[in-house]
């Protein structure tokens, strides 16, 4: 009996062991599978690289340590739907080569994509997410100059450009630059004259054009003017809408950091020098040249309008021309100006010409102290009437331009000289031929 017992116990310790032999033998057969598995995966990744999505979920439960690993929080909440984000990424291929950092797109770049995301905690569109090499996050994107042209209103605009450093020094290398700003009905007339001034000066000029909203013809890619053009609005001469465009055209050229001196020109200006001479005159200087003078009767202080005062009296009343060479301080203040402008805008109404005393007026109140009272910008307003003299094609002879060059003496950093204009106003296309063919010989370009 107890033999029998022992038997049976036997037999089923065997049954036991061989149920157990028969567990390793289903566990080695899972084994083996899961190895299969696990080897078609690993061949999977190397092969299908393209089909990053499966790339990437087997690197993610297969191969921990050789997958591009999505950070933890804080991106976490949305990082289950990066594979979708990541396989629409054509950087991935070399992604796993180097260090791969997230970015949330901050969907000003594309617009089509989805909206902004500020809630980080909303898991939707992985259009949110792109995946970068790490380039160093320096300052050159934040220096780099904007398009002329973007969608900012004005208020934004002036706003933006308004911003100073609090730090002078610069940690970083500059090459000052000169913002020739061309006001302009349609296109810039004398171009062709200009782009021969310019030619081989890359780097020391940028160009800004305000010219009217409808004017629509395409500059082409080769010139110095093209993509030039700021958004505009109309611009009335005399008017109020005049400053506007001036300030738009200053506010431009701050939000380039480079840009240190301010030419305000219109499609009727010519060059006088070659590039450098203007160039080392304009950075060379200790003033500004936004020409001031007060002038007794109608046409100076007959234009007041006693409503004015407060802000600005009578015997601060300033006229001058329009065409400045400022520096950025200048550039600055002006653009900034929220105390005398708005009095300009409300009383300075048609025969007030805004544009002839607002810029003589506020430098003389604040900033006169730098200021040479003169401008650069040559034009003979002896004929009479409201407009100055035009020139056309026989006007331009090698005398005449010699005359605008060295023609008159005045002060320049505390020294006398024979150089006191570096532009001229007004010349028609008529004299661009001869303007052609004379100025470059004569004012050494390049
Ligand atoms: C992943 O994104 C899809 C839409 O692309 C969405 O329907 C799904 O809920 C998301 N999954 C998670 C876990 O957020
Ligand atoms: C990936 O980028 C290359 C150029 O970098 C482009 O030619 C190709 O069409 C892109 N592929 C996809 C799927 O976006
Ligand atoms: C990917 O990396 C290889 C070398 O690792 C490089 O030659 C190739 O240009 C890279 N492709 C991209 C799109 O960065
Ligand atoms: C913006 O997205 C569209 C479609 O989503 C794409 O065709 C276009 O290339 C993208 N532009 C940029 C600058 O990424
Ligand atoms: C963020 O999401 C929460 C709920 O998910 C919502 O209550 C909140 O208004 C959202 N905030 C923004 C700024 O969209
Ligand atoms: C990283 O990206 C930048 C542009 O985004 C590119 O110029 C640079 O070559 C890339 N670096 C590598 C190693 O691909
Ligand atoms: C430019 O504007 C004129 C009207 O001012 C219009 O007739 C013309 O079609 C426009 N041209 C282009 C290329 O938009
Ligand atoms: C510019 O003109 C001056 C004379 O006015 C001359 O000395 C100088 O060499 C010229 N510059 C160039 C780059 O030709
Ligand atoms: C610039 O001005 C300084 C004095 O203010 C003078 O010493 C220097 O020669 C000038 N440079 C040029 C290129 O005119
Ligand atoms: C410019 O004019 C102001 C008065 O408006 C005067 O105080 C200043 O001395 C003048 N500057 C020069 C350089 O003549």
């Amino acid at each position: 009996m107890k033999n029998k017992e022992q038997q049976g116990k036997g037999a089923s310790s065997y049954l036991k062991l061989f149920c157990a032999q028969l567990d390793l033998l289903n566990f080695v057969a899972h084994a083996l599978v899961f190895g299969i598995g696990l080897l078609i995966g690993i061949t999977l990744t190397f092969f299908i690289k393209n089909f990053s999505f499966i790339n990437f979920q087997i690197q993610q439960f297969s191969l921990p340590s050789y997958t591009l690993k999505p950070p933890p929080p804080p991106f976490s909440p949305i990082s289950s739907n990066l594979s979708l984000s990541i396989s629409n990424n054509n950087q991935t291929k070399n992604a796993s080569h180097y260090p791969v950092g997230l970015v949330f797109d901050s969907g000003q770049k594309n617009t089509s994509s989805s909206p902004p995301k500020d809630n980080q905690t909303t898991p939707s569109s992985d259009s949110s997410i792109r995946v970068t090499n790490f380039t160093r996050i320096g300052l050159s994107e934040f220096l780099k100059p904007p398009m002329a042209m973007h969608d900012m209103t004005d208020e934004e605009l002036l706003w933006r450009a308004s911003m100073v450093p609090m730090i002078q020094k610069l940690p970083f290398k500059q090459t000052p630059k000169v913002a020739f700003m061309f006001l302009t009905k349609g296109p810039v007339l004398l171009a062709p004259l200009w782009e021969r001034f310019f030619k081989g000066n890359e780097g020391l000029y940028s160009i800004y054009v305000h010219s009217h909203p409808s004017f629509n013809e395409t500059v082409p890619e080769s010139s110095v003017f093209h993509d030039r053009n700021i958004p505009s609005k109309e611009v009335r001469w005399g008017e109020n809408s005049m400053i506007e465009a001036e300030r738009r055209l200053l506010a431009n050229a701050l939000l380039d950091f480079s840009n240190q001196r301010f030419v305000l020109l219109s499609e009727a200006c010519i060059p006088l020098f070659n590039f450098s001479t203007i160039y080392t005159y304009l950075m060379n200087s200790t003033s500004t040249f936004v020409e001031a003078y007060d002038q007794p009767g109608e046409v100076g202080r007959g234009r007041f309008k006693p409503k004015m005062r407060p802000q600005i009296r009578l015997s601060q009343w300033r006229k001058g021309s329009q065409w400045f060479q400022i520096d950025r301080f200048l550039s600055l203040q002006i653009v900034s100006d929220h105390l005398y402008f708005p009095v300009f805008m409300k009383y300075c109404k048609p025969n007030c010409y805004s544009d002839e005393h607002y810029l003589p007026t506020f430098v003389s109140i604040k900033f006169w102290k730098r200021n040479s009272n003169r401008t650069l910008t040559w034009v003979d307003w002896s004929r009479g009437g409201a407009h100055p003299s035009r020139y056309y094609r026989t006007d331009v002879t090698v005398e005449f331009l010699n005359k605008l060059r060295f023609g008159r003496t005045c002060e320049y950093n505390g020294h006398t000289t024979n150089i006191c204009h570096l532009f001229a106003r007004k010349f028609t296309t008529h004299a661009l031929d001869r303007l052609l063919r004379f100025a470059p010989k004569l004012m050494q370009f390049n």
